[in-house]
C-alpha cells in the first residue's frame, strides 16, 4: 500500500517563534500620541509590542522562526516538501514571502506560497496544509504566520496605533497515523470589509510616498463586537464536528488582539483563566503570527503537553476567521 495514504492524519512535530529585539512600551507610546498605559492596558490588555528595525522584513522574522520549528523537530529545511506563509504584510508584491524564504533556506522545487487571511493567517496556512497532507501530496510541511504591521501603522492615529507588533511564529507539520489536527474550520465575510482595512493597495490609491500610503484603518469597537460573536460561533462550530464538548478542550490557544475579546471566548468556554493562553501583553497583536506565537511559548514552557487537546482560533481583517482543534 502507498504508504502516504497510511497516513491519513497530520501532527505538529516542532513549533519556533521569533520576536525582533526592539521593544516599543506603552509608556513609550504616551510621548507619540495622546494616549496613557492606564488606557491600553485596561481596554486591551497589551504592555508592550516589538518592532521590526530598519532594513528588516517579515521573510527575516520568517526565517527565525521557521529554523527554530525545523530544529525542534529535528528536520533539515531540505526534508520539508510544503511551505505556506500567512501574511499580510509580505516583504514585496510578489515574488510571495514563501518564496523569499524558500531560496533562502534552501528548499528550492517544493511548493510555496502566500495566504492573506489577515489575522487568521496562520490557521488559514494551517488548514491548507493540513489538507495537503490528508491528501499524500505533502508529508512535511512548514507552516509560518509572519508580519510586519508596524510598516503599515499610521503613528498619529491613536486607535490603532497602539495595538499593533511584528513578529512570527512557525510550526511543522507531518503525516501520522496517530490523530493530530482534527479538524480545521476557515470562514470569510467580505461585506465588513470597511471596519477594518487599507483604504489604499497596489491597484487601488497607492501613492507616491514610502509604503505607498497603506495604513491600517479600523473601528475598533464594531470589529469588537463582531469579532466577539464570530468567535462564538465558531468553537460551537468546532466542538460539534468532533462530538466533543467544552470540557474535552485542555487548552485554548486564541488570537492575541484584546484580552477582553480572549476573556469572553474563555468565558463561552468555561475555561478558566490558566487554560487559556495570553501573550497579547508582551507583543500587543501581530496578526497572522500571534497563533503560533502563543502556541510555541506555550510548548517551549512546558505548559502545553503532549496528548492535550487544543484548540486554536483567529479572527481579523476581511473579515476572517477560523479555529483549529488538535491533538497534541
Ligand atoms: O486582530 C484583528 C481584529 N481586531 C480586533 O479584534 C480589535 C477589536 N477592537 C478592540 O480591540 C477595541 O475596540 C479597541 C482596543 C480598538 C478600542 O477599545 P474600545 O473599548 O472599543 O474603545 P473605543 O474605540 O470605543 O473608544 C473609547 C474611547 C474613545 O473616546 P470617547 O469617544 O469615549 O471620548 C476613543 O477616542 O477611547 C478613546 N481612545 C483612546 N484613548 C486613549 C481610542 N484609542 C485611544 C488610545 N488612548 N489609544
Amino acid at each position: 500500500m502507498d504508504r502516504r495514504r497510511a497516513l491519513i492524519y497530520s501532527r505538529i512535530s516542532g513549533t519556533g517563534s521569533f520576536l525582533p529585539e526592539k521593544v516599543l512600551s506603552n509608556r513609550d507610546l504616551e510621548s507619540m500620541v495622546d494616549t496613557s498605559d492606564e488606557w491600553i492596558v485596561t481596554r486591551t490588555g497589551i504592555k508592550e509590542r516589538h518592532i521590526v528595525a530598519e532594513g528588516q522584513t517579515t521573510c527575516d522574522l520568517a526565517e527565525q522562526a521557521a529554523l527554530r520549528a525545523l530544529d525542534a523537530a529535528g528536520l533539515k529545511p531540505s526534508e520539508i516538501d510544503f511551505l505556506i506563509v500567512g501574511t499580510t504584510t509580505p516583504d514585496l508584491v510578489f515574488p510571495s514571502t514563501a518564496c523569499l524564504l524558500q531560496h533562502r533556506l534552501g528548499m528550492d522545487g517544493i511548493s510555496a506560497m502566500d495566504v492573506n487571511a489577515a489575522c487568521s493567517g496562520f490557521i488559514y496556512a494551517l488548514a491548507v496544509a493540513d489538507k495537503f497532507i490528508k491528501t499524500g501530496d505533502s508529508v512535511k510541511a512548514l507552516v509560518i504566520g509572519a508580519e510586519t504591521l508596524t510598516r503599515m501603522v499610521d503613528w498619529n492615529d491613536r486607535s490603532t496605533a497602539v495595538l499593533f507588533g511584528d513578529g512570527a511564529g512557525a510550526a511543522v507539520i507531518e503525516a501520522s497515523d496517530q490523530p493530530g489536527i482534527l479538524s480545521t474550520h476557515i470562514h470569510a465575510s467580505g461585506g465588513h470589509a470597511d471596519l477594518l482595512c487599507t483604504e489604499v493597495g497596489v491597484s487601488k490609491g497607492f501613492k507616491a510616498e514610502p509604503g505607498g500610503g497603506v495604513k491600517v484603518r479600523m473601528k475598533g469597537s464594531e470589529v469588537f463586537k463582531v469579532a466577539v460573536r464570530t468567535l462564538g460561533q465558531i468553537v460551537d462550530e468546532t466542538l460539534a464536528k468532533n462530538n466533543m464538548t467544552k470540557k474535552d478542550i485542555d487548552w485554548l490557544i486564541p488570537h492575541q488582539a484584546n484580552l477582553r475579546i480572549i476573556k469572553a471566548t474563555a468565558k463561552k468556554l468555561n475555561m478558566p483563566e490558566d487554560r487559556v493562553i495570553v501573550t497579547v501583553h508582551k507583543h500587543g497583536n501581530t496578526s497572522s503570527a500571534s497563533v503560533p506565537l502563543a502556541l510555541d511559548g506555550a510548548i517551549r514552557s512546558g505548559r502545553i503537553q503532549r496528548g492535550e487537546t487544543l484548540l486554536l482560533e483567529a479572527f481579523g481583517g476581511g473579515f476572517t476567521w477560523g479555529s483549529a482543534l488538535i491533538k497534541y
